[in-house]
């Protein structure tokens, strides 16, 4: 398939508004407190009968200074003592998602994520990964996705060694931005040194596919500044890119009230930094994968996509493809069968479920036959730019001009603006409609019409 992308500032200012970024459907939004532990154990039965391989996520919540800008699950401190009392909490959530799934399923996807996944130690690694594989068969090296998120600040050449004997062959380094003034004004202290030292020695021991993550609308960024940042990490030659939008929600995330709203990017300014990146990128030849993500052409990412195999999950974009999802630890979310499940947002509330003898799973959803129906269809679109019409209806039993006779006209003036086209066997996203993707997507959603702008949700672009 073409994976090129176009930049079209005019039709992007038009069609900017809020929107969900889908890496599920129906979104975290739905989620209601009908659904808790009862359910989340049907949804396990139906699961281990379904023998559909898993994925693990487990969530370390902690770090030792706060980002301001920061929209992560977190808990910021400079006591380490905290960490133990938690990753016991852990072990038992393990031993009772095992007993629940199956230890005999393999596993073809570890996520460790935070907060910062390196504020425990390095023995606490070792002891989480033991206990891990315990209660869980890991696929082999070869075969699994094993990654986790590194704060550069918080991991040296030997963590990075020790990682890679763990098991973990791929990871995404957080940098923002390399500007000391905005680092500064979020601050997030990282010099690049620190960066190149950890992403060197992941490539020595053989860290299959590295990523960095970068922010762009920080305070104090510009479009030279930021070109400077992307030219050094172009440098850096990573496998993978995610250029994330902030989002500044500052009534949601605490830490966003710190950051002076007079010092943000105009509007305008963040457009020509979007259009700049997406440019310098591809001109470094990354592929623009969709949704702040591009890749190296030969990336699995990239491979994938071209071949119609990309998935989308939690954890963004996946060559795994139908693996049910375990979250383990605070905030984590699960995806079983046709259910999405939550874990206790707060350390006590968690804690306290788990010595209980309960599972800390409270809310979630099980979906409809139409939200299935729907999901497939954002996935299609999300991942691959395009949706094959015949396989769905031929999947689903569905007439598909049919089923979606009040979305389809929604379409319309997509197509007349050039974002896709339409037809009895396919809807094709084209390079002007990937940067909008997500509203193209929201024709779909039958929680929300395109009209509405619900907040709490991030602007499209
Ligand atoms: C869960 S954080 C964990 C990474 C790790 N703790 C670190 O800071 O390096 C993953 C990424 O989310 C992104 N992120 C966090 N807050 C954001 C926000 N408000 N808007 C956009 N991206 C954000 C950052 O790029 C960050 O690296
Ligand atoms: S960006 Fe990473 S280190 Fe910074 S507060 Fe968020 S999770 Fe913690």
């Amino acid at each position: 398939m073409d994976q090129t992308v176009a930049f079209d500032l005019a039709l992007i200012r038009r069609y900017d508004q809020s929107g969900p970024r889908y890496t599920s459907y129906p979104t975290a939004v739905e989620f209601h407190d009908g659904f808790g532990e009862p359910e989340y154990r049907r949804a396990c039965a139906r699961s281990s009968a379904s023998g559909r391989p898993l994925s693990l996520y487990v969530h370390i919540p902690f770090c030792d200074t706060v980002c301001f800008y920061c929209a992560c699950n977190k808990i910021a401190t400079k006591d380490r003592s905290r960490a133990q009392p938690y990753l016991e909490r852990v072990y038992r959530e393990l031993e009772r998602q095992s007993a629940l799934l199956g230890a005999d399923r393999t596993v073809e996807q570890l996520h460790w994520g935070g907060g910062t996944p390196t504020f425990i130690s390095r023995d606490q690694m070792r002891e989480l990964m033991d206990h891990t594989r315990r209660r869980f068969r890991l696929a082999a090296d070869g075969l699994g996705e094993y990654a986790i998120e590194i704060d550069p600040r918080e991991a040296d050449v030997q963590t990075v060694v020790l990682l890679r004997r763990l098991g973990f062959n791929r990871m995404s380094l957080g940098v923002q931005d390399l500007d000391p003034v905005v680092q500064k004004a979020v601050n997030r202290i990282q010099t690049e040194e620190e960066t190149l030292a950890v992403l060197e020695a992941a490539r020595a021991e053989g860290f299959r596919s590295i990523s960095i993550d970068l922010i762009y609308g920080l305070p104090f960024q510009t479009v030279d500044g930021f070109i400077h940042t992307l030219e050094r990490i172009v440098a850096f030659a990573p496998d993978r890119l995610s250029v994330f939008n902030y989002a500044h929600l500052p009534q949601r995330f605490m830490p966003q009230r710190r950051i002076n709203e007079a010092d943000l990017p105009s509007p305008h300014t963040k457009l020509d930094i979007l259009k700049t990146t997406g440019e310098l990128l591809t001109d470094a030849g990354y592929i623009y994968i969709g949704m702040d993500h591009f890749a190296r052409p030969d990336d699995e990412l990239a491979v994938a996509q071209r071949s119609g195999s990309l998935y989308r999950n939690f954890q963004g974009y996946s060559t795994h493809a139908d693996c049910d999802l375990i979250g383990i630890g605070t905030t984590s979310i699960g995806k079983l069968d046709n259910t999405y499940s939550q874990n206790r947002r707060t350390l006590d509330e968690y804690c306290r479920d788990i010595d209980a003898g309960c599972l800390p799973v409270f809310q979630g959803i099980e979906l409809s036959r139409d939200d299935e129906i729907r999901r497939a269809v954002i996935t299609r679109l999300i991942c691959n730019f395009a949706l094959d019409v015949p396989n769905l209806e031929q999947t689903w039993g569905i007439e598909f001009a049919d089923y979606f006779s009040d979305e389809l006209p929604k379409l319309a003036p997509m197509q007349e603006d050039g974002l896709l086209t339409l037809d009895a066997q396919q809807i094709r996203v084209l390079p002007k409609g990937r940067l909008l993707i997500r509203n193209i997507c929201m024709a779909f959603d039958a929680y929300r019409s395109a009209e509405d702008r619900p907040a709490g949700f991030s602007k499209v672009i």
